[in-house]
């Protein structure tokens, strides 16, 4: 990886500035990512590093501010960025490239942190093709990038969808009632069947296996007759019935181009009223599973994530995503990593099968 010819594991002695930015939407641990970054360009490298605001509108607008690590004190245990982010890319303006590139020059960055999703990311890849010198960290709460275990912020993700199926068990159960608890995810159901299984869920409808209605209404109405008058069905924002069984309204579409989720589980709800007779009540947890403080788990991630981003500059490992793997921090090429979506494997599924009403 990289493609120049200095050796991996040596300092590259001509960078004196480096720039770091976050894109897309924002996630618990984007601060812990800044500091780390912030704090080995500083402390080990003497490197002066510039947060650029706003995701990749910060290059285009020449907007930006001088990190320390004096002035990042605090910033670890606090959710969203203190940099600001946008879904905006270079290429959606005539004169994007362009823009990114004379403000890299202008201030001489060296290397370039690119904090993102699998859109940013991508965006990332075509501008390292043009031989910008960028390292990708992969952020989402989705966990649905290629080549690493982990994205940062879906553990908290986890755990605030986790805290509320337990809370919804007790209302459920005193009155009866099936809960129907819509999560994010987009187009892979990570955080639903994590969250179902630990919150124990009856069941989880997920994006990689197309639900049909009349299986979850029989499957909860066999559970209703054994005596359980109480049910819990977690349903990721992405999850779509199978293919002539239920018809679904087309999604919003953005103004980045992006299917608008959510609001499958109104559909669900309706349905599992209407044909079991049992009150059932929606839930959509929203971007509640977004804010707030991130797991400590997700702060170490995070702060491994900075840290491996930096020393990936130094070697000049450009072109490169800092990965998870196997319990430690490898690097893969950014082309590889958003080649495709990683979803839920198969092995997961079954497990989370076996709890099923
Ligand atoms: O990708 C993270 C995510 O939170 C998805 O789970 C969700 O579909 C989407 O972003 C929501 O985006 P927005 O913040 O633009 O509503």
């Amino acid at each position: 990886m990289g493609g120049d010819d200095s050796v991996a594991g040596v300092t590259s002695p001509d960078i004196e500035t480096i720039g770091v930015l976050t894109s897309g939407g924002d996630c618990p641990g984007l601060n812990a990512v800044i500091r780390g970054v912030v704090r080995k360009a500083e402390r080990e490298f003497g490197w002066r590093p510039l947060g650029f605001h706003e995701g990749y509108m910060g290059l285009i607008e020449e907007s930006f501010e001088e990190l320390t690590i004096e002035g990042c004190r605090g910033i670890l245990p606090r959710g969203g960025t203190v940099i600001g982010t946008s879904r905006y890319t270079p290429f959606m303006f005539d004169d994007g490239i362009e823009r990114v590139r004379a403000t890299l020059e202008r201030h001489h960055v060296g290397g370039l942190v690119v904090i993102g999703g699998e859109g940013s990311l991508s965006c990332a890849n075509e501008l390292s093709e043009m031989g910008m010198s960028i390292v990708g960290v992969p952020k989402t709460i989705d966990n649905d990038i290629g080549l690493t275990e982990r994205t940062f912020g879906f553990d908290t993700a986890v755990q605030i969808a986790t805290d509320a199926i337990d809370r919804l068990h007790t209302t459920a159960e005193s009155h009866n009632r099936v809960m129907v608890v819509e999560v994010m995810g987009r187009h892979v159901g990570h955080i639903a069947t994590w969250a179902g299984m630990a919150g124990g869920a009856t069941m989880t409808l997920t994006p990689e296996e197309p639900f049909d209605i009349d299986e979850v209404c029989a499957s909860l109405t066999r559970r209703h007759n054994r005596g359980k008058y109480a049910s819990i069905v977690v349903v990721a924002e992405g999850a779509l019935p199978k293919a002539g069984t239920l018809e679904v309204p087309e999604p919003e579409i953005d103004q980045f181009g992006h299917k608008r989720l959510g609001g499958i589980v109104n559909l669900v709800a309706a349905e599992i009223e209407s044909r079991t007779g049992y009150e059932t009540r929606v839930t959509v947890l929203g971007h509640v599973q977004r804010g707030g403080t991130p797991t400590s788990f997700d702060r170490a991630l995070s702060s491994w994530f900075g840290i491996e981003a930096v020393s990936a500059i130094a070697e000049r490992d450009f072109g490169s995503m800092v990965a998870f793997q196997g319990g430690t921090m490898v690097r893969v090429p950014l082309v590889d990593a958003i080649a495709e979506l990683k979803y839920t494997s198969p092995e997961l599924r079954a497990a989370a099968r076996a709890f099923f009403a």
